[in-house]
């Protein structure tokens, strides 16, 4: 039997974060009509890791493409942790601000889990505090993460429908997998979480219509890992030298996968996007007075 060779749709992030980015542009003009200032956020960062530098580099531009006010803490990589978290408080409590965001990671003297819980819920456009991941939980989110919004905009603009379809993402991180497998369960995935003590990784993969990999592990997911026309997305970000790796072997994958999004080009840009939706939205959730309140204004 001749083998057809499928190539795989290619889901192109930077064009699809563009078309979020010019409604998200939108959405700040209207608020500026409303409140009579833009939408507001400020950047957190701490020490000198050279990918967040890149990657706060990145929102900044991008709020600032979209009208919305952006500016950047940054701290010594000895900050103490009372520190820190007295900046967080006074940023809860500057009713001009609508955003904070605490670029990740952090140094190991910081525990995340404290810092983010520092932060408002009303301003958390990460949406890393217990409040919104509780929310999440629930499936009533008000601020989701946004590496899993983005990865749902992806999936949205690419005309792949979810419900009824087995996804299977790989990794468990509070950052991507935990939330991104609550987001497609609630819009009716069955979903499987893996993670690394996962046995036999490609009995569950090979079973996914859907298969999301955040795993941190170059090229991990081959060809005999994905079924005939599953769609992958690829959210691994891996610096190999002077090359952007991600985590899935993209040209054997490509021969098999029926969608595929690539690395760089892919979720990152959505990623990006989504700071600046989420922090639109803060914005106009305050503005409302829908914040839950429990935590600064
Ligand atoms: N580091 C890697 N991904 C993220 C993210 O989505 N948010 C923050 N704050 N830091 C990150």
């Amino acid at each position: 039997m001749g083998e057809a060779l499928l190539t795989s749709q290619i889901l192109d992030g930077k064009m699809m974060a563009r078309r979020v980015l010019e409604r998200v542009r939108e959405e700040v003009s209207d608020f500026q009509k409303r409140a009579g200032r833009p939408p507001s956020l400020t950047v957190v960062r701490v020490g000198d890791d050279p990918a967040s530098r890149v990657f706060v580099g990145r929102k900044m531009k991008a709020c600032a493409a979209t009208g919305i006010t952006a500016s950047e803490e940054h701290l010594s990589e000895t900050v103490s942790l009372d520190d820190l978290c007295r900046l967080l408080r006074s940023l809860n409590q500057n009713p001009a601000l609508d955003g904070i965001l605490v670029q990740l990671p952090l140094p190991s003297h910081l525990p995340v889990s404290v810092v983010t819980a520092e932060i408002s819920p009303a301003k958390d456009v990460d949406g890393f505090t217990p409040a919104n991941m509780g929310r999440l939980t629930l499936g009533t989110p008000k601020l989701a993460p946004c590496t899993p919004l983005g990865v749902v905009e992806m999936l949205r603009q690419g005309g792949i429908s979810v419900s009824g379809k087995h996804a299977v993402i790989v990794g468990r991180s509070s950052i991507v997998g935990k939330p991104l497998s609550l987001l497609l369960l609630h819009m009716d995935a069955t979903v499987t979480l893996c993670h690394s003590r996962t046995p036999d990784l490609d009995r569950h993969t090979r079973a996914a219509d859907i298969l999301v990999v955040a795993a941190g592990r170059p090229g991990m997911i081959k060809a005999h890992h994905v079924k005939e026309g599953a769609v992958v997305i690829d959210v691994g970000i891996n610096r190999i030298g002077d090359k952007l790796l991600g985590d899935v072997a993209f040209d054997e994958v490509s021969q098999k996968a029926s969608a595929l999004s690539p690395v760089p080009g892919g979720v990152g840009p959505m990623t990006v996007a989504m700071v600046c939706r989420n922090t639109v939205l803060a914005a106009g959730q305050r503005l409302s007075g829908l914040c839950d309140g429990t935590k600064g204004v």
